[in-house]
C-alpha cells in the first residue's frame, strides 16, 4: 500500500472513494462534511436519508462506517464515518483509529483501490491534530488485510498537513 500526503480539498480528489468525517445524523454539518454535501449535490444527503429510513434508524454509531454514491464529486463513492468527539477524562483512541479500519473495511466491500481520508476528528470534534495524525497513519499503516492500494491523507493547511509529515 502506498499512503501519501496533499494539501487540499478533499472533495476534488480523484480517487475511488473519499471519507467523510461525518457526525451520527448522517444529515450533513461542517467542515469536511458540509463541503463534501455542497460539492457533491442532493443526491449523497438522498443516500444518506435512505440510510438512516433503513439501517441506521439511530444514527451511524461512533468508530462505525458506510457507503453512499459520491453524487457530482469526482470519487464514485463518499464513506462515512463518525470519529469521536476528543476527550481529555476518557481515552477515546480505539474509537478513532475503529473510524480508519471501518472505513477501509467498507472500501473493500466495494472494491475501491484508492481512497482519500480527512484528519477526521481533528476539526469540529476537537482533536490534537499531532494525536491524530499519529492514530490515523499507524492504523492505516496495520492494516495488513487490505486490498486499497493508494491511501491519500488530504489535509486542510500548513499545520494539520506538518503533522502527519512529522508521523510519516
Ligand atoms: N478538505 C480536507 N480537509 C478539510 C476540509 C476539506 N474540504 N474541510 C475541513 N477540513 P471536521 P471532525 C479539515 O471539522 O473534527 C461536522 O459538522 C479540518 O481542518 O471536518 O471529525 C460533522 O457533521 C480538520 O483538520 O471533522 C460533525 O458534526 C479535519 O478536516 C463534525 O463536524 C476534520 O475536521 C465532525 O468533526
Amino acid at each position: 500500500m502506498r499512503i501519501s500526503l496533499v494539501q487540499g480539498d478533499i472533495t476534488l480528489q480523484e480517487v475511488d472513494a473519499v471519507v467523510n468525517a461525518a457526525n451520527s445524523s448522517l444529515l450533513g454539518g461542517g467542515g469536511v462534511d458540509g463541503a463534501i454535501h455542497r460539492r457533491g449535490g442532493p443526491a449523497i444527503l438522498a443516500a444518506c436519508r435512505e440510510l438512516r429510513a433503513s439501517r441506521y434508524g439511530r444514527g451511524l454509531p461512533t468508530g462505525q462506517a458506510v457507503a453512499t454514491t459520491a453524487g457530482e464529486l469526482p470519487a464514485r463513492w463518499v464513506i462515512h464515518t463518525v470519529g469521536p468527539v476528543h476527550s481529555t477524562a476518557e481515552d477515546r483512541s480505539e474509537l478513532l483509529a475503529s473510524c480508519f479500519r471501518e472505513s477501509l473495511r467498507v472500501a473493500d466491500e466495494l472494491g475501491a483501490a484508492s481512497v482519500a481520508f480527512p484528519a477526521v476528528s481533528a476539526g469540529i470534534f476537537g482533536w490534537p491534530i499531532g494525536d491524530a495524525a499519529r492514530i490515523a497513519i499507524t492504523t492505516v499503516r496495520t492494516s495488513p488485510t487490505t486490498r486499497v492500494e493508494d491511501v491519500r491523507f488530504v489535509l486542510f493547511g500548513q499545520e494539520a498537513y506538518t503533522a502527519f509529515e512529522q508521523v510519516l
